[in-house]
């Protein structure tokens, strides 16, 4: 079973995180499913940045991003060479190395109150 290494975020995982899970899920579903709450305002479906993620170790295990992933991309904070949309990014046999960043655009919160 691949290990995913969490690293320290003040927020989601504060002393950082090691667990391993099954292969072939979502990269995002696998953070939740043991206890890293990271943001997924879209639902997982590919259409915010609030999920995204900087791959360190293991990148080049997961399917290659699609094009609208990549557009998506574009407006996350903190854009780093290896980063990916954890919805959209599938893990596969080999061990990852995680970043979240430390910010996350997420429109649907910071729409001003309705009056
Ligand atoms: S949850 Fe919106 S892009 Fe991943």
């Amino acid at each position: 079973m691949p290990k995913i290494t969490v690293l320290p975020h003040p927020e989601y995982a504060p002393e950082g995180k090691v667990f391993e899970t099954q292969g072939h899920l979502s990269l995002c579903d696998a953070l939740l499913d043991h206890g890293v709450e990271i943001e997924h305002a879209c639902g997982k479906v590919g259409a915010c940045t609030t999920c995204h993620v900087i791959v360190r170790q293991g990148y080049d295990s997961l399917n290659p991003p699609e094009e609208d992933e990549e557009d998506m991309l574009d407006r996350a904070w903190g854009l780093q060479p290896e980063s990916r949309l954890s919805c959209q990014a599938l893990v596969d046999n080999e061990d990852l190395v995680v970043e979240i960043p430390m910010y996350s655009i997420n429109l649907e919160k910071e729409k001003p109150p309705k009056p």
